[in-house]
């Protein structure tokens, strides 16, 4: 376990890369482009959108035996978050003898490329479906390949590769055996370096001459002194708002801290009434772990952006970023689930419903940041319901996204929990409606009452992404729809 600063390990087929002297901001995809001359990846949007420069990440699994991949968006992941992690690459799959990857030699066979800028991107979104998934149905095909954009060729002769390419299961896995003792050399030290004081020291990944740095600490205790010493660190987890920053507007932080190696923010912990989602546990991760406990929280998730934004986006970058149309946030806050705010060696719960102050504002103090969600689990008889309105079903964001948490008592609509997204600063609860629902029968609550609730709840304004009009009806309609659904009392 070594420590180096200014030089940025990773491994790439079988061989350590040393990048030296990068910036704090240099993305993966510049760096594979530019430098390692991997120009199969493809810049299209440069925004996560289009999925061009989709590569495969791994990181040694738990065991130390293998290596897990997630398909990322190069073009907003940061280099130095590569750090003790290895790369696939569109080049990375041509065998030594010059043959192909099964999946691209599907492509060629069901014509599944035309012009073929998108076509790397969409072979490292299927070839990881198919590290784990080696017969994958229509619908998971069609899921992995939500975030490529393809424009000439039509996604059927893609799907059609798919299935032909997993007619050879066993040549699908990409042989990684080479880059597992080179990952367990390049991992940075899971502990933290103390001084002869005992005071932590965080060793930068990359620290400039004017002392702005890019740290990648391994311990909770590491972050909460980095942050206390700076706090106004930026601090990074799945990158899919960071990357976009740096990539529009530019955004160049004097120091970022990178969570994905914080061990303690990567777990799920099992509470008796909740989990307790750690920081850096990914919206993917999540999205399983709600699956069978709130389906309809679940299904909001996998209409969350695309796989590679999922595997990497964390729910508490979700939180902390704080868009009005944040997703997670309508259902987070029907379930009543709290947020772990960690300051130093201090923590305090604060419910989500109070965490916003305004548009993007929220209660954290300088050197606070978010450790945990507490996300209660379901109760006897409780009904759980949310969808996600958007113009397309998949990778677009919510015109709103509504999430009602009610039991049905004696036939009446009771302990109601509602929110929306979209329709003010920051997501947020609907007392108004809630009292409208509050103690009625289902059949009882009218559209009538609902409108005026949501009249003197919000600011009507129109918004790019849908008219205020649209978007009112929309929300009466919803509730309607949860609470007719679910007329059957359940015990
Ligand atoms: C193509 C694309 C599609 C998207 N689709 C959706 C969608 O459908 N729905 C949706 O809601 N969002 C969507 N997003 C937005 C984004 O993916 C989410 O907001 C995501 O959850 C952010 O998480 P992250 O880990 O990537 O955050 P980062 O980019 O790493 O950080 C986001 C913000 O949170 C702060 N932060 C991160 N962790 C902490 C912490 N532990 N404590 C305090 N502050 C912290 C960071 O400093 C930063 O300000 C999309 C983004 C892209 C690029
Ligand atoms: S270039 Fe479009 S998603 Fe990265
Ligand atoms: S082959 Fe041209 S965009 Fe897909």
């Amino acid at each position: 376990m070594t420590q180096v600063t200014n030089t940025v390990r990773f491994v790439l087929d079988g061989q350590i890369v040393e990048a030296q002297g990068v910036r704090r901001t240099t993305t993966v995809l510049d760096y594979l482009r530019e430098q390692l001359r991997r120009t199969g990846t493809k810049e299209g949007c440069a925004e996560g959108d289009c999925g061009a420069c989709v590569v495969m990440v791994g990181e040694l699994n738990a065991a130390g035996t293998g290596v897990d991949y997630v398909a990322v968006n190069s073009c907003i992941q940061l280099l130095p978050a590569l750090d003790g992690k290895s790369i696939k690459t569109v080049e990375s799959l041509k065998h030594a003898d010059g043959s192909l990857h099964p999946v691209q030699d599907a492509m060629i066979g069901c014509h599944g490329s035309q012009c073929g800028f998108c076509t790397p991107g969409i072979v490292m979104s299927l070839v990881n479906l198919v590290q784990t998934n080696t017969a994958p149905d229509r619908q998971s095909i069609t899921d992995a390949l939500s975030g490529n954009l393809c424009r000439c060729t039509g996604y059927k002769p893609i799907i059609d590769a798919t299935v032909k390419a997993c007619e050879k299961p066993s040549a699908l896995k990409i042989d990684d055996r080479a880059d597992v003792p080179l990952l367990k050399e390049i991992q940075r030290a899971k502990s933290p370096t103390l001084s002869l004081e005992g005071d932590i020291i965080v060793q930068p990944v990359v620290r400039t001459k004017k002392g702005n740095e890019f740290v990648s600490p391994a311990t909770l205790a590491e972050v909460a002194d980095y942050l206390l010493k700076f706090p106004s660190t930026t601090l990074l987890a799945g990158s899919t708002e960071i990357g976009l920053q740096v990539n529009k507007q530019f955004s160049r932080p004097e120091h970022i801290m990178y969570l994905g190696n914080v061990q303690e923010l990567r777990q799920v912990q099992e509470l008796p009434h909740a989990w307790r989602i750690g920081a850096v546990v990914s919206i993917t991760q999540v999205e399983t772990l709600v699956a069978t406990a709130y389906p309809d929280f679940a299904e909001v998730l996998r209409r969350f952006g695309s796989p590679p934004i999922r595997s990497t986006a964390t729910l508490a970058g979700n939180i902390a970023n704080g868009s009005p149309i944040g997703d997670s946030m309508p259902c987070l806050m029907a379930l009543g689930a709290s947020l772990l705010l960690r300051r130093g060696n201090k923590t305090r719960s604060v419910a989500l419903e109070a965490f916003y102050t305004g548009q993007k504002q929220n209660v954290l103090q300088a050197g606070e940041f978010i450790e945990a969600i507490d996300l209660p689990k379901p109760q006897a008889g409780q009904v759980f319901r949310a969808h996600k309105i958007s113009k397309r079903f998949e990778q677009d964001i919510s015109a709103t996204c509504a999430a009602i948490s009610y039991h049905l008592k004696n036939g009446k609509l009771s302990g109601v929990k509602l929110a929306f997204n979209g329709l003010s600063p920051s997501p947020m609860r609907a007392p108004k409606l809630e009292a409208v629902l509050e103690g009625q029968a289902p059949g009882d609550v009218t559209a009538q009452a609902l409108d005026a609730a949501v009249a003197a709840s919000f600011t009507a304004r129109d918004g790019l992404r849908a008219t205020w009009a649209y978007r009112s009806l929309v929300a009466r309609n919803l509730v309607l729809e949860f609470i007719e659904e679910n007329t059957s009392e359940v015990a």
